[in-house]
This record gives C-alpha cells, structure tokens and sequence, in this order.
C-alpha cells in the first residue's frame, strides 16, 4: 500500500550535499521509499497522507559505538583518563548487569531514549553478560532499534567484569545459538586488545572468519593505551596490527576513537576496509584528544559517528553531531586541517551510519524508511525568514527530544509526539 508523509524534506545522500524539497511528498511503499517529489504525483491520488505542515523531515541517526550498560553512568568520573576512569567507574557498573531485571530495566529505558532522540540504527557494546545482552537485544527490538549488538569478551584486566578465557569463548557461542532476532544482529567485540588474551583473540577472530561475524572494538584512543599495548604486543609495530594478528581486523570492523592513528593506520583502515568511529564528546571528556577526522576521510577511511555513551555524557546524537563539528574546528585551529561543516557532520551522523547496515543514501528509493520529523516552531521565533538549507543548521544545533514529533525505523513509525 501507498502512503506518503508531506513535509520539508531535507536530507544528506553523498558527503557534503544538503539536499532540499520545500513541502515535498515522501511516498512510500510497506515502508520504502519509492521517490521524493515536489508535488503529488497522479498516481498517488487518494493515496493516506501524513501531513507534517512546516516540520522538518529528515533522516534518522545511527550510533556507531555506545555502552549500553554504562548508560546508567553518563556524566561519571569525566574527571578522570581513560585507564583510570575505566578502573573507578566502569568495569564496576557493568558487572551489575550479572543481574538480568535490572538489565531489563535499564535496557527497556535506554532503548525508548533511543527512539525518542531520532536513533534507529546502532553497533552497541554490552557487558559480559550472555543473559543481559540478550535482553537488551530484545529490548531494542521491541522499541525498533535496528543494528548490531555484542556481547563484551574480555579476560584479562577487566575489575570485577572480567571473565576467564574459556567462559568467554563457551559464552559467546551460547550467545550466538539464542540471538534469534530480525533487527538486531550480533557483533563479535573484543573490548580492546589490553582486556583480551592473545587466545581470546585468536579464538574470536577463528569465529568471524568461520561465521562471517562483523568485528568491533576501540582503537588508538588514549596515550596510555597505545603505551600498554605496545607493552603488551611488542611484536605489533602498531596498535592495529594487534588485531590484525587475529583475523579481527577485515572489511566492515568497526574502530571506536582512532584519535592517534597515523598515516599508516590509517592507510591500513583504508586498504581493510575497516571503518573509524568519531566519538567527539567522550574524546574531550577523557582528555583523550581530537580525532583527525578530515585526515581520515581524506585517506579513503569510512568514518561514522558515535556518542560513546558514557564516555560521551550524551545519548542524543545530534549532540554527537555538534560535538564532531565543534571537535574538526578545534582541530582546524590546531593543524589547519579544514573543519566539518554542518552538512558533513550530518552525513556522518546519519547516512554514513546508515550506509553500514546497507542502508539508503538519504532518502534512497528501495529502502526502508528511516527519518525523523522535527518541528522547529518552538524555536526562538527568527528575525526573517529563513530559507530550508538555514532551517536544517539550526534543527542540528538546536532540536532537542521535545521538538522530534515522529521517528520512523525500518518503514514503521515508532514514536508519535515526545515530551
Ligand atoms: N576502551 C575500552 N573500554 C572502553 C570503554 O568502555 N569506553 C571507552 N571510551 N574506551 C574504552
Ligand atoms: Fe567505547
């Protein structure tokens, strides 16, 4: 069936280009989308219409890389580095999650937030927890966040959270057997390389290969970490060769941070395939650094966005979109490196994430729906006019949950109204 949602469409289909259609029709069909237009076509005469007035429609985002059990954490410990903050905050809250209702609790809450904010694509880290992770699976589906999810291997240097090494590897194929989900799909994910033995890594990596199993971790995020790892890995020249050595590092794994890689890492993400996740907030909250995003993108390295949750004190990742732009012209300052502009940083925030899971370029015909309607009339009233491209810079810095009046996952509407 036809039905078609009538608004200003907005949308970013390539990096850098901000694509318009003042009071447009979306039309859809089950839930993908079949064309763009400036006026009805005939065919879609009579058709249900949605009528969203002056409101703003726009792609949803994707959150590359979030902790969904340090959610309860957000705004903890920012005081401290990495290593340290790790030690006196994280590894403590996550071993909580042993216990499967208050998972259910928190899960249930992070996963209605999500919606709310305008996510609907997500690659998130658990704990652990075979049990727990499989009820935040549940959970975001129930909510319609669609994505990946895995169940955290780590078995060494990990506090209370760390698991042995065989429990791991028996735990994360228990977990494989249950995930019978249609949105949410699992992630291998070692935490990073000074959390997992060399035989974790090894079997992990076994595991991607035989089951064809996407990969995420961290990577080059703090001096202190690349100090151990070298420590650690002295035959690893660098950071990503330690996960290069286990079959971890392939076309599609996923790379929180990348602050410090270099030229050659960089090149080497490149030539692999593997994407960088830019988590701006939680890199100036740890002290970590700033991300060369441009380098990055200029190098042929797939770049995504994420909040990091709870080293980013923010789930909503139009903060996280902010963030990255603030972050690219503290860069710009720093080395000339020119920073993000709004449209960019959107990209990056929605259709790069989006593109991951196969998703649409924008509104891409024959894909599912997944956007958000933002409705800017609880602005500060402007001085004049403003034209669509000016309308979408100030939705990004300004919209926060209330002003999101529709959220639209895999063709469904899964949120109407927000408070
Ligand atoms: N490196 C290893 N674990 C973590 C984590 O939970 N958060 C961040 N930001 N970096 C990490
Ligand atoms: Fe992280």
């Amino acid at each position: 069936m036809l039905t078609i949602l009538h608004g200003n469409l907005l949308h970013a289909p390539a990096f850098g280009t901000l694509e318009t259609i003042p009071h447009g029709y979306l039309v859809l069909e089950d839930g993908v989308i079949r064309g763009l237009f400036p006026v009805l076509p005939e065919a879609c005469a009579g058709c249900p219409v949605t009528d969203y007035g002056e409101s703003l429609i726009m792609p949803s985002f994707a959150d590359l890389h979030l902790h969904a059990p340090q959610y309860v954490m957000m705004g903890m410990g920012m005081d401290l580095p990495l290593l340290e903050w790790l030690d006196a905050y994280t590894f403590r809250t996550e071993a909580r999650f042993e216990d499967t209702a208050y998972a259910r609790r928190v899960y249930r809450q992070l996963a209605s937030d999500l919606i709310a904010s305008g996510t609907t694509r997500v690659s998130m880290f658990s704990s652990r927890h075979t049990d727990a992770t499989l009820v935040l699976m549940e959970e975001l589906e129930r909510a319609g966040v669609t994505g990946y999810v895995g169940k955290v291997n780590m078995d060494r240097h990990a506090g209370p959270s760390q698991e042995e090494t065989a429990e791991s590897v028996a735990e994360t194929l228990r977990w494989l057997e249950s995930c019978r989900f249609q949105l949410v799909k699992p992630i291998l994910t070692p935490r990073f390389t000074p959390s997992c033995s060399n035989e974790l890594m090894a079997a992990l990596g076994k595991l991607a290969a035989e089951r064809d199993l996407p990969v995420q971790s961290h990577l080059s995020e703090n001096t202190g970490e690349i100090a151990w790892v070298k420590e650690l890995h002295p035959d690893c020249p660098q950071y990503w060769e330690s996960y290069a050595k286990y079959g971890l590092w392939k076309d599609r794994t996923l790379m929180a941070h990348c602050v410090y890689s270099d030229e050659r890492e960089q090149r080497a993400m490149a030539e692999a395939g593997v994407w960088a996740v830019h988590c701006a907030a939680s890199n100036l909250n740890l002290c970590s650094g700033t991300a060369s995003v441009r380098e990055l993108l200029d190098r042929g390295v797939q770049v995504a966005l994420g909040s990091d949750v709870a080293g980013g004190d923010q789930l909503d990742m139009s903060r996280a979109v902010v963030m990255a732009i603030r972050a690219s012209k503290i860069k710009q300052m720093e080395t000339g490196a020119p920073f993000l502009t709004v449209p960019e940083a959107y990209y990056l925030g929605s259709t790069a994430g989006h593109l991951y899971f196969g998703g649409g370029a924008g509104f891409q015909p024959g894909h599912k729906l997944h956007a958000i309607v933002v409705d800017d009339s609880a602005f500060p009233e402007p001085a004049r006019e403003l034209t669509l491209p000016e309308r979408f810079e100030r939705a990004v810095y300004l919209m926060e949950r209330r002003h999101i009046k529709a959220v639209y996952s895999e063709g469904a509407e899964r949120l109407h109204g927000n408070t």
